[in-house]
């Protein structure tokens, strides 16, 4: 039986970029083959949706496409796609960019948007799951759960392997380390590097491993959180390979280089995080680190070849593990339609919508209870 999809954005996350691996249409063509149906693309940039759907129809998965059309808003598509010709979607992938989602303001409510207009429609949204107030968040949390829509958010490095052994190990986590150095070069998108519309590398990028310092060291004492900040009118902020004109951002609203976070679980156990703007080229260097009594584990570049190197009691060296064919991307997407199929299996989805708003919480909460030293995070 063929399964129909609405695609909300028509950018890098649905359909690739030069950047990184993700590309949610090319996993959801893998899982579906011959029973994926994209009932429409919504994007207010039209001519963008547009060559989307034409790029998709001169490939090998055409046939998946023969039916989508473009459409500026969700409410123009709730008016097209008709229940009588078997239009409705029944699952809708939002990657739009978090500041028009995550709240119910008109216009930043793309999730109440589509459960309004597709009640019997299972949400996977993307991260984080907002940039605006985290109290709007909650009230979202709170509709999404009122309709007992099903949702699913985009923290796809609790899917990977190397997350999963450190998981079954079953350990007293005692502190995280997450590391995360990204190469800049050919991040080019305004957008990206405007805090006021991206939320910031933490809120935008470095959330990946903050929700997972969340997922193995459990809730975070927000007040503990401290940062300091590596800025742009720093002497060590300066950035030579840029590839685009940052003039074109108000000073206030450009992006720190280096953050380096440190704070307090709420079970006693301390993380800590370094996100660094430093690379050049494509590849970016990461890794997250798990103590415990007896153990170190590492899960190291979790977005490229994955390595997970542990020490473990008896044992003098270090054990690796490697991951050759570990796609979380895939992974989430896959677990997620499984478990439409089968609400038995809705346990298996590691993200949900409260889950991912208090990761958004952890990384920017500053900015409603003043927390000044959160706010640097920023
Ligand atoms: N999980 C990951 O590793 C990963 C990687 C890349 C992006 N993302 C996330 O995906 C989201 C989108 O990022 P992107 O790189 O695709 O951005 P992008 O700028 O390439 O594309 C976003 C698209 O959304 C469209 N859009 C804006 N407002 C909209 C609305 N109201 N309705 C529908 N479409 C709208 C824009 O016109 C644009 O075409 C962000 O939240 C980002 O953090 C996640």
């Amino acid at each position: 039986m063929s399964i129909n999809v609405l695609l909300v954005g028509a950018g890098e996350i649905n359909f690739g970029s030069v950047e990184g691996p993700w590309n949610h249409s090319l996993r959801l063509e893998r899982k579906l083959g011959d029973r994926l149906r994209v009932v429409a693309l919504v994007d207010p940039d039209i001519s963008r949706a547009k060559a989307a759907i034409e790029y998709k129809l001169a490939g090998l998965t055409a046939k998946a496409y023969q039916d989508c059309h473009a459409y500026a808003t969700v409410k123009l598509a709730a008016d097209s796609l008709s229940a009588e010709n078997n239009n409705q979607p029944q699952l809708a992938i939002l990657g739009a960019p978090p500041v028009v989602r995550g709240s119910d303001i008109p216009g930043r409510d793309l999730e109440l948007q589509v459960a309004r207009a597709f009640p019997e429609c299972a949400l996977f949204v993307e991260k984080p799951v907002s940039s605006g107030p985290e109290d709007a968040c909650w009230r979202v949390a709170a509709e999404l759960s009122k309709r007992q829509t099903f949702v699913s958010v985009g923290y796809m490095l609790r899917y990977s392997r190397g997350r999963k052994i450190i998981a079954d190990n079953k350990l007293v986590v005692m502190g995280t380390n997450a590391r995360y150095v990204m190469a800049y070069e050919y991040a080019r998108k305004l957008s990206w590097w405007d805090k006021t519309s991206s939320g910031g590398p933490i809120v935008e990028q470095a959330t990946h491993f903050c929700d997972l310092s969340r997922y193995f060291g459990g809730d975070v004492s927000l007040p503990s959180v401290t940062a300091h900040t590596v800025e742009h009118y720093d002497a060590p902020g300066v950035l030579s390979a840029k590839r685009f004109d940052e003039e074109d951002i108000a000073p206030e609203r450009r992006l720190p280089r280096l953050t380096s976070a440190s704070w307090k679980y709420v079970n006693g156990a301390v993380g800590a995080l370094t996100h660094v703007i430093a690379l050049h080229g494509t590849t970016y260097d990461t890794e997250f680190e798990v103590y415990a009594d007896g153990y170190r584990l590492k899960l190291i570049d979790p977005y490229g070849k994955p390595v997970l190197s542990v020490r473990r009691p008896g044992l003098e060296g270090e054990e690796i593990i490697t991951f050759s064919d570990d796609d979380p991307f895939y992974t989430e997407l896959s677990t997620l339609i499984d478990a439409l199929h089968d609400p038995a299996m809705r346990d298996r989805i590691l993200s949900t919508y409260g889950d991912a708003v208090k990761t958004y919480e952890f990384v920017s909460g500053a900015r409603s209870r003043s927390h000044a030293a959160l706010h640097r995070l920023l």
